[in-house]
């Protein structure tokens, strides 16, 4: 390595669903220098529930800051240059612990989980009219996606959480939470705080005053003593205690969706970006103005880099299942031994012949919002083979950002020109090839597609008291892009795009909740 343009450098924490990853950037480049990734365990106790054990999500949070801290010095880095850490982290996942044990009293309830569609249905009805009160204020519709219900739930069910509350003990938290209080140490003395990007994630803050809001807590009955005290995103919120990086700041916090926004450097209104992860994520910065979406999609915070600093809002479209279709086809179906496969599958055959899978697995999200909804696949012929079916799998993700796409054309009034992307699965050119094919306008990759992580690095290096970021987005935006141009006519995008809507509408109604 040519030590002399390395500066001090900027650790992140990407705690996804699927995976947790720990990552070491270079300041002075924005050079990814080490990192390492842990898969996680997903439980599915009952049809619908979708769970994670806190520790397990800690443990990997630990290991991969240890194994990249290892493998930084295997390159001859020292880990003391580490000078801060951000933390992104999948957001709405709802956790509940023991301030006094640092014991979780449950499992996390995943964003995923659809156990709460009864405690949604019984909410709907407390809402004369209709439920703007509740989007009017956070700029979601009310859904199991979000941890309110999720911690009603547990209020409601799980007799430890009960009794915690009761005796004061209790702490609630999405992921970012956890970890923060965790890792600046926990029981003796760890800070329990998030920031604006995850709260605004609860349905419990208010997405205009920056607060916790009293008339939704008192709404959803959530006693506002257990809730995190909330931050910008770019802030020393603690130090760290213990482990690898013993002493080093967490100094920047983002839900995933809004960190890949900022590593994207879409700073400027209308600039937008779709991350492929577990699901699929199209934010566009609608700047300091919160705008409200007829066409399904939320009102979210985009980013507030600094206590002083303006919060910046966006417009955002999400799709529940994408990259978790294909672990499914992995770990249920086992037609794949590893994800890289299906690419290998899908190019086998080039089409899907007639074949469309919705992966509803959860009711389906934007633009749609509905809970009834469930997984088919349609179109089979005895000539249907499995090759067929991870292509279709792979077609729907890029259906499903269509759909998102449209939505958000149909707000914005501006049809999108291009689409910049990141995630995971932008590796896989063939997918990134269909998406061209079915938008039918090109497909922007940035060449270092870690982007997430970039964000929140960003966020902790540039954040009051640390001041190691000097790098500016202009540096960074000019990072050469891989471009997918659509090489299909646009009536033939069409017509399978209309076919795609035939099957997401059989698919509803499947379930009467
Ligand atoms: O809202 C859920 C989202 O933050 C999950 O992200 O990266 O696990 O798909 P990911």
């Amino acid at each position: 390595p040519k030590k002399a343009v390395v500066g001090p450098l900027v650790g992140a924490v990407v705690q996804g669903t699927n995976s947790t990853r720990f990552l070491v950037f270079n300041s002075k480049t924005a050079e990814l220098l080490s990192h390492h990734q842990v898969e996680l365990t997903q439980e599915y106790p009952k049809e619908g529930w979708v769970e994670q054990d806190p520790k397990e999500i800690l443990q990997s949070v630990y290991e991969c800051i240890e194994r990249t801290c290892e493998k930084l010095e295997e390159l001859n880095f020292d880990r003391a240059k580490i000078k801060a850490v951000g933390v992104s982290n999948q957001r709405e996942t709802t956790i509940i612990w023991d301030k006094f044990t640092g014991e979780p009293l449950y499992n996390a309830v995943v964003w995923l989980d659809l156990r709460t569609q009864g405690t949604v249905d019984n909410l709907s009805k407390k809402i004369p009219g209709n439920n703007n009160f509740v989007k009017s204020k956070t700029g979601l519709p009310l859904s199991t996606y979000f941890s309110a219900v999720k911690l009603r739930w547990m209020l409601d069910n799980v007799r430890e959480v009960q009794k915690a509350v009761e005796e004061g003990r209790a702490l609630f938290g999405t992921i970012d939470s956890w970890l923060i209080w965790s890792l600046t140490g926990g029981v003796n003395g760890g800070v329990h705080c998030t920031d604006v990007t995850n709260a605004s994630r609860t349905m419990l803050f208010n997405i205009h005053s920056l607060e916790w809001d009293k008339e939704l807590c008192d709404f959803f009955e959530v006693p506002m003593g257990i809730l995190p005290n909330v931050c910008s995103s770019s802030e020393i919120y603690g130090i760290i205690k213990g482990g690898a990086l013993e002493g080093v700041p967490i100094s920047g916090c983002l839900g995933d969706q809004c960190a890949a926004l900022v590593g994207q450097m879409c700073f400027q209104v209308g600039q937008a970006k779709n991350t492929y992860g577990t699901g699929c994520f199209l934010l566009c910065n609608t700047g300091r103005k919160c705008v409200f979406s007829d066409h399904g999609l939320l009102t979210t915070v985009a980013y507030k880099l600094g206590r002083d600093k303006p919060v910046y809002y966006a417009l955002e479209g999400s799709v529940a299942i994408a990259g978790a279709v294909i672990r499914w086809l992995r770990d249920n179906l086992g037609i794949i031994e590893t994800s890289q496969d299906i690419e290998t599958l899908a190019k086998e055959v080039g089409s899907s012949y007639g074949c469309y899978f919705v992966p509803a697995f959860s009711g389906v999200y934007a633009p749609y919002w509905e809970p009834s909804a469930r997984g088919i696949i349609c179109g089979l012929t005895q000539f249907t083979n499995k090759c067929h079916i991870a292509f279709a799998a792979l077609e729907a993700i890029c259906f499903q950002t269509r759909e998102i796409l449209d939505a958000m054309n149909r707000d914005c009034g501006i049809p999108f020109r291009e689409l910049q992307v990141d995630g995971r699965m932008t590796n896989d050119k063939l997918l990134m090839q269909l998406q061209a094919d079915i938008l039918h306008i090109p497909v922007l990759k940035p060449s270092m597609p870690e982007t997430t992580a970039l964000g929140a690095a960003m966020a902790a290096g540039t954040a009051e008291g640390v001041g190691v970021w000097s790098l500016e987005p202009k540096d960074l935006s000019a990072v050469r892009m891989e471009r997918f141009e659509p090489q299909i006519q646009a009536t033939e995008s069409e017509t399978r795009y209309s076919t795609w809507k035939k099957a997401v509408i059989k698919s509803m109604g499947w379930v009467t909740t």
